[in-house]
C-alpha cells in the first residue's frame, strides 16, 4: 500500500514543473548495477568448494563474512526479506537497524553504506524486492559484542555524477567497498585519516592469509607507478603490470561490470587520495 502510494506520488511529481524536488523512487536497473559493483553478492551468496558463487543461490545468503553468516537478501517470505518494506531495506542498509530492532553488525559496511544517496538506496531496495524469492534458511550468528552505532541518517543527497571528487569518492568509498578493505583500523575504528593505506589481513581463498595493499599514491611500488589502464586491469582482472596475480580476495569479475565511465571516475579519485607512506 505504502509503496503503491509512493509510486503514485512519484508519478504525479513527474507531471509537475521541473523545479519541484524529485521524490526518490527505486530504479530496479540502477539497483542491480549497484548491487553488482557493490559486491553484495560476494558476501551474500554461498560458495562451492572452488570458492565460486553457487548460481541458484546468488544473494540468497549462507555465505560467511568476518565470522558471521550472511542473510538471505531475496524476497522469500519465510527465509528472506519477503516481509520487509523497501523502507525497511533502506534502514538496514544505511543505519544497520532491522525491523525486529536488532543491529546489523560488521563486516556489513554500515560505516560506509550510510553514504548511499536516497535514490540509490531506494534503487537497491527495489532491485532486491524484484528478485525471484529463493528459500534458504540462514541462522543469524549469535550476538557476542555490541554493534557500533553511528548518527542516524534520514537523507543523503545525490553526488555530482560529473565530478570525480564527488562521484569518484562515492563509488570508491560508499558503493564498491574499496576503502572498507583498504583502510587500516585504529583502536578498532576505521581510520579515515589513512584512507586507502591498507594493512588489513584477509583469509586467502585456498588457505593462508593476505594483507590489503596501500592503494594511495604514497605507495612507490603500487598505483603511483601504474597507468590508469594498469590500475583498471588490476581492479577488473586481478593482474598487476608485472603480470603477477592479485590474490582473489577482491571480486574482480563483479568489478569488471563497472561502466568504463565509472571506472575512470574511481581511478581518478584513487589518484587524489592523500598519499600515505607505509614502508
Ligand atoms: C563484507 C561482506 C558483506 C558485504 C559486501 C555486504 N554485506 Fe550485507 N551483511 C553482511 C553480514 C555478515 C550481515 C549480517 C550481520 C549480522 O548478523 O549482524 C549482513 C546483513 C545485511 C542485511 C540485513 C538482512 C537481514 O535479514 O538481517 C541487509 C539488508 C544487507 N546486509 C544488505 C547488503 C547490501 C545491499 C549489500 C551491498 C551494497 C551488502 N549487504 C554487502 C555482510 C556483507
Ligand atoms: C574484500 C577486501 C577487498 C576489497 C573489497 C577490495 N580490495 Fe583491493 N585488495 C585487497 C587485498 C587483500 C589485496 C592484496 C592482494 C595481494 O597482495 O595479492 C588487494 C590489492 C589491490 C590492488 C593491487 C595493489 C598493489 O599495489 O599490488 C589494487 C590496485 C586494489 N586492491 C584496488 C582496489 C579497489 C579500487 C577496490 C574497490 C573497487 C578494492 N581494491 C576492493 C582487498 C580488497
Amino acid at each position: 500500500m505504502k509503496i503503491t502510494l509512493r509510486r503514485m506520488i512519484a508519478g504525479l511529481l513527474l507531471s509537475l514543473p521541473a523545479t519541484m524536488p524529485a521524490l526518490a523512487a527505486g530504479d530496479v536497473a540502477r539497483g542491480k548495477y549497484l548491487v553488482t559493483i557493490g559486491i553484495c553478492e560476494g558476501c551474500h551468496s554461498p560458495r562451492d568448494a572452488q570458492d565460486r558463487i553457487i548460481e541458484s543461490k546468488r544473494l540468497a545468503g549462507g555465505g560467511r563474512a568476518g565470522g558471521l553468516a550472511t542473510p538471505n537478501l531475496t524476497p522469500d517470505a519465510e527465509t528472506g526479506l519477503g516481509t520487509w518494506s523497501e523502507a525497511d531495506v533502506v534502514e538496514a542498509l544505511r543505519n544497520g537497524h532491522r525491523p525486529d530492532g536488532s543491529a546489523v553488525r560488521p563486516p556489513m559496511g554500515i560505516f560506509f553504506y550510510k553514504g548511499f544517496s536516497d535514490q540509490d538506496a531506494e534503487s537497491i531496495a527495489a532491485y532486491l524486492k524484484s528478485l525471484a524469492p529463493v528459500s534458504n534458511k540462514v541462522e543469524r550468528s549469535p550476538v557476542t559484542a555490541a554493534a557500533p552505532t553511528y548518527p542516524h541518517v534520514d537523507h543523503v543527497a545525490e553526488p555530482d555524477h560529473r565530478d570525480p571528487q564527488s562521484y569518484g569518492r562515492y563509488l570508491t568509498q560508499t558503493v564498491s567497498h574499496c576503502l572498507q578493505c583498504h583502510t587500516p583500523r585504529k583502536d578498532g575504528q576505521i581510520d579515515l585519516t589513512r584512507a586507502g593505506a591498507g594493512g588489513n589481513t584477509y583469509r586467502a581463498p585456498g588457505g593462508g592469509s593476505v594483507v590489503s595493499s596501500n592503494i594511495t599514491p604514497g605507495n612507490p611500488d603500487g598505483i603511483a607507478k601504474w597507468t590508469d589502464e594498469q590500475v583498471k586491469t588490476a581492479i577488473t582482472k586481478g593482474l598487476r603490470p608485472d603480470s603477477g596475480r592479485i590474490v582473489d580476495v577482491m571480486d574482480f569479475s563483479l568489478y569488471a561490470q563497472m561502466t568504463p565511465e565509472d571506472l575512470t571516475m574511481l581511478v581518478g579519485y584513487l589518484r587524489t587520495l592523500p598519499a600515505v607512506v607505509t614502508k
